[in-house]
């Protein structure tokens, strides 16, 4: 037994932040962000919430299944950016939406956490525990940028998006996920520091910190590495694969990861230039975007590959 995905959402923050409008903030402007990044605005959430953005994102995955929400079983919400410490999103989401009978917890796996969420959820049904899945990725992330840093604040954005799995006979064909906590320095963003009556910690928190280049130089390694290995473990060729969906954090990792494989760019799909790096949410917001705009057809294999801080990595491939 595997999993299909059978239905697919996504929510964006109302507000549209443009990189003329950071040039105002920070020393920047729109060539350098642009030419570097491939981005040219991002959404960055005024009213809305983790929870909210990912139910809302889940509402409509849910729609689109044909699945009732007192029908669904599992509920895993991939973030780094939750509203609280607990209860965890994946409640609350079930709160919004009345699913009342669903196992929900988070998964904190960074821009890889929609990946890892994803392969979980299937490795449950797999194992035979669970029939079906709700699983989400979602970032209001722009609360743990320094907006005062140019060097990471014009890189992120905020939104959800949302995949409904079903198990069944086809659909998941494989996947590899790693980790490597030897880098877990080069993107870091602490919790508060510890404050209790033992020990006067400063308890202001902290805010993303990044080495940009280190990053870089990790994602257009590992991941052509991750994408090789799961082609071989699973027997499907490069040219078998429709389209390569990306992390969206940057369009020049992306390009770069295109030539390395030796495929044509037009086979990855890319919407960093609209939303930034949404995190755990840019996986799930382009697949909902090319799901809904008719591009993928039944049968087609896509390869669904993430990377982040951890440093974490990995890839799936899965028939549509
Ligand atoms: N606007 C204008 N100048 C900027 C800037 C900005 N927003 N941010 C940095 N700079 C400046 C730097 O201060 C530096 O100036 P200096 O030469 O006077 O010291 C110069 O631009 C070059 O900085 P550098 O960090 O070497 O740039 P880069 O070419 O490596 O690009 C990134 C920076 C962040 C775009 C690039 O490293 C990157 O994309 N890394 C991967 C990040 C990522 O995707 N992270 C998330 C992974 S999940």
């Amino acid at each position: 037994m595997t999993a299909r995905i059978i239905g697919t959402g996504r929510a964006v923050p109302a507000e549209i932040i443009t990189n003329d409008d950071l040039s105002r903030i920070v020393e920047t402007n729109d060539e350098w962000i642009s030419s570097r990044t491939g981005i040219r605005q991002r959404r960055i959430a005024k009213e809305e919430t983790t929870a909210g953005l990912a139910a809302e994102a889940a509402r409509k995955a849910l729609e689109q299944s044909g699945k009732a929400p007192e029908e669904i079983q599992l509920v895993i919400v991939a973030t780094c950016s939750s509203d609280y410490f607990f209860p965890n999103t994946a409640c609350l989401v079930a709160k919004e939406l009345g699913i009342r009978h669903a196992a929900g917890f988070d998964l904190s796996a960074a821009c890889t956490g929609f990946l890892y969420a994803m392969n979980t959820a299937q490795a449950y049904m797999a194992a035979g525990m669970y029939e079906n899945a709700l699983i989400i990725g979602v970032e209001t992330i722009s609360k743990l940028v320094d907006w005062k840093d140019r060097s990471t604040c014009v890189l992120f954005g905020d939104g959800a998006g949302a995949a409904v799995l079903e198990a069944a006979d086809t659909g998941f064909i494989g996947m590899v996920q790693h980790s490597d906590g030897e880098k877990a320095d080069v993107l870091t963003c602490r919790t508060r520091e510890m404050n209790n009556l033992l020990v006067s910690g400063d308890p202001a928190l902290d805010y993303i910190k990044m080495e940009g280049q280190e990053v870089f130089k990790f994602a257009v390694k590992k991941v052509p590495e991750c994408v090789e290995e799961l082609l071989e473990k699973t027997g499907v060729s490069k040219e078998e694969i429709r389209y390569y969906i990306l992390h969206q954090a940057n369009s020049r990792i992306i390009s770069s990861v295109a030539k390395r494989l030796k495929v044509e760019e037009d086979r990855f799909p890319m919407n960093v230039n609209l939303y930034g790096n949404t995190s755990a949410a840019s996986i799930p917001i382009l697949l909902d975007e090319m799901n809904r705009d008719g591009k993928l057809q039944k049968g087609d294999k896509l390869l669904l590959s993430g990377f982040g801080a951890g440093l974490t990595w990995g890839a799936a491939l899965v028939e549509w």
